[in-house]
């Protein structure tokens, strides 16, 4: 089917200040999760590079690991963005991981606001969660459709806790911009430089600017340098020092047992 059928009456305004990303600029009342709906998109016709799928409201926002994403409707950012990343090698992936996570630190470090307090210490909690202090602000899901060996197409899904003041008891943790700031956030502006801040970062890695990537990730890692307790698939809880995180996306921790590159999925950081 044409995309321009399927994309039709959710089209809004689009994007002025970037080249491709929200050109096509989606949004919708509620979804179930826009990371499903730019799926389905990408299942049924071709969406333009960059086209944006925002929701006030998700009812089945997707976490990861399976996990669920709840925010507060209307008062965060819940949104997707579809990339053809075809220059990445499957091996290579995670390159795309850190640029959207860059892209979301610098949001949530230098946000557009009338309040003169920038947050304090924003980091990247490997591998992808954005933290202000010891606090969760946002979070990324990114789903990729390979093709050979190289990424066909990406969804990039983004919760950033904005304007929300409360959260459940299941995620003590959280915070967001409006918390850390004690003064709201317009929305919108905020928006805006999220979508200028992925584009950028995305151009940047397809220009080949890996090593400085790289680096600016490791800088902004959370805890590195230090000793954090860890706990690992079978339960058993260790301690290991933060050294760094590998090209593929694993974390790099000094052990009582020696240096060791920890999966995603085989530990967890408590
Ligand atoms: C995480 O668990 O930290 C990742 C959360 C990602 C949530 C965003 S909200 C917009 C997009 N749509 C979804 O269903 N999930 C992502």
């Amino acid at each position: 089917m044409l995309f321009a059928q399927l994309a039709a009456k959710n089209a809004t305004k689009p994007m002025t200040n970037t080249i491709f990303v929200g050109k096509v600029y989606l949004r919708f009342d509620e979804l179930p999760s826009t990371n499903d709906h730019a799926r389905e998109l990408l299942a049924k016709s071709k969406p333009p590079d960059g086209t944006v799928i925002r929701a006030a409201s998700q009812s089945a926002g997707r976490g990861q690991y399976g996990s669920h994403w709840i925010s507060e409707p209307g008062a965060n950012l819940t949104l997707s963005v579809i990339f053809y990343p075809r220059f990445l090698p499957v091996a290579a992936q995670f390159r795309l991981s850190e640029a959207v996570a860059l892209a979301v630190r610098d949001t949530v470090a230098h946000p557009p606001s009338t309040v003169d307090r920038p947050p304090s210490t924003v980091r990247i909690k490997w591998p992808n969660d954005i933290y202000i202090g010891a606090r969760k602000t946002a979070g990324i899901l990114i789903q990729n459709s390979l093709n050979d060996n190289h990424l066909q197409s990406s969804v990039v899904g983004i919760g950033l806790n904005v304007n929300q003041l409360q959260f459940p008891e299941s995620a003590p943790n959280a915070t967001s911009l409006a918390l850390a700031a004690g003064a709201p956030f317009d929305l919108e502006a905020v928006a805006e430089t999220l979508l200028i801040q992925i584009e950028r970062r995305y151009l940047q890695l397809k220009s080949g600017a890996i090593a400085a990537l790289r680096d600016e990730y490791q800088a902004h890692l959370l805890g590195r340098g230090e000793e954090r307790q860890f706990i690992d698939k079978h339960g058993q809880q260790f301690a290991g020092t933060i050294q760094g995180v590998s090209e593929d996306g694993r974390l790099l921790l000094d052990t009582a047992g020696g240096e060791v590159l920890f999966d995603v999925k085989a530990i967890q950081m408590l």
